[in-house]
């Protein structure tokens, strides 16, 4: 019966990440610089609020669009965090994670044919979406711009066709945001035109030394905002994520959304409610940590003459493999993780335009990380 299967579907690949990791995961005493989410816990209060739902039967479908409380608190924490206003009642859907959010946004504006701009390199998570529903992804190389996705990165390839572009930022793997100018000059050259904005911002607690901007604040009636607490909470396993949107656009995706999960999980939206209210700066002791750990790694790969853009937020480099290497991303990773049993991810992992240079990922011990550099280190004598 495979034959059957939807051609879209059967098109997509499985991630680079997951390619590498599976490749990786059965080695002994691997250090694992590959980390997507945070390596703390999630903070007590919040674990001991999803305890007291189940023993409350909190257990039961919500409200389509999540409980009301919870969406106040979302609203709530947008605004004073980000000064972005949407209403409870219309203009917030309470998802599966950042990712369903993705995917119900997407689903709702595109069609066959449809473009849509991203930057490259890019979290692998949004092409084969667009790609299932018949749409185009179009990447913009942005690595001769050190990876800033500005307007005048973005302006040649709007077409007819363009029905949204997506912001990813704080990014993920590059650790890039945009400045408050560099979003206010998309926003107006786009005021005037029929294109969507698709702006995840999951990473907006993780950013360094400056405030998060949210695209929001400037073009709010053609965005579509995603955040979520997988990465602000160290909630990667609850999933839970927020989509915000104006009215008109909410309505539509609140549909796709209902019949695609009905609500999001019931007990994991009260471990919510708690973190977005009692814990609502819980963000910022992990932060310093992050930053800490950014600034030490940023002094070694200086110090290797490693070539890389000190990330703003998030908790990625992405790395520039070193011209003496005659080697593609992928093949280089796995060089490096048979020599010295370090896995970083290729940065081919994140479109074609991640050629060239690997990820590493800070979301882990800072004795984990002097090992993994110091031995990345001694790895690069070996091609002076
Ligand atoms: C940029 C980006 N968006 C979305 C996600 C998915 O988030 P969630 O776990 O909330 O689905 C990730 C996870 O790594 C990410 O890096």
């Amino acid at each position: 019966m495979e034959h059957l299967i939807n051609q879209h579907v059967k098109d997509i690949e499985i991630s680079g990440i997951r390619k590498f990791s599976n490749m990786v995961s059965q080695m002994d005493d691997l250090i694992s610089l590959t980390i997507g989410q945070p390596d703390f816990p999630t903070p007590e209060h919040i674990k001991n609020a999803g305890i007291k739902a189940i023993e409350d039967d909190f257990t039961t479908y919500t409200h389509n669009a999540g409980t009301i409380e919870l969406r106040k608190a979302a609203c709530h924490f947008a605004a004073e965090k980000y000064g972005v206003h949407y209403k409870p009642e219309s203009e917030v859907i309470v998802t599966t994670g950042a990712s369903e959010a993705i995917d119900i946004a997407f689903r709702t504006i595109l069609t066959k044919g449809s473009e849509v701009i991203l930057p490259g390199p890019i979290y692998p998570g949004y092409e084969p979406i667009i790609r299932m529903m018949g749409a185009i992804p179009v990447h913009v190389d942005t690595r001769q711009n050190q990876f800033r996705f500005t307007l005048k990165m973005i302006k040649p390839y709007i077409t007819d066709k363009t029905r949204c572009i997506v912001l990813p930022y704080p990014s993920n793997p590059t650790g890039v945001s945009l400045t408050e100018d560099e979003l206010k000059e998309i926003a107006a050259y786009l005021k005037e035109m029929d294109i969507f904005i698709l702006a995840d911002e999951i990473y907006s607690e993780l950013t360094f030394g400056r405030q998060h901007q949210s695209i929001g604040c400037f073009l709010k009636e053609k965005s579509i905002i995603i955040n979520g607490l997988s990465k602000s909470h160290s909630m990667t396993g609850w999933r839970i994520g927020f989509l915000f949107a104006p009215e008109g656009i909410a309505k539509h995706i609140l549909k796709v959304h209902q019949y695609n999960v009905s609500c999001a999980n019931s007990i994991a939206q009260k471990a919510a409610y708690e973190a977005l209210t009692a814990g609502f700066n819980d963000a910022i002791t992990m932060r310093k940590e992050y930053e800490a750990r950014r600034d030490y790694v940023f002094e070694a790969l200086n110090d290797m003459n490693l070539e890389t853009v000190k990330p703003e937020g998030a908790f990625y480099f992405f790395v520039k493999i070193p011209a003496t290497i005659p080697l593609n991303s992928f093949d280089f990773a796995l060089d490096l993780v048979k020599e010295t049993k370090v896995a970083v991810v290729p940065g081919s992992a994140f479109s074609k335009y991640g050629e060239g240079y690997f990820r590493l990922s800070f979301a882990c011990s800072r004795e984990t990380l002097e090992l993994g550099l110091g031995r990345i280190k001694q790895y690069l004598q070996k091609w002076r």
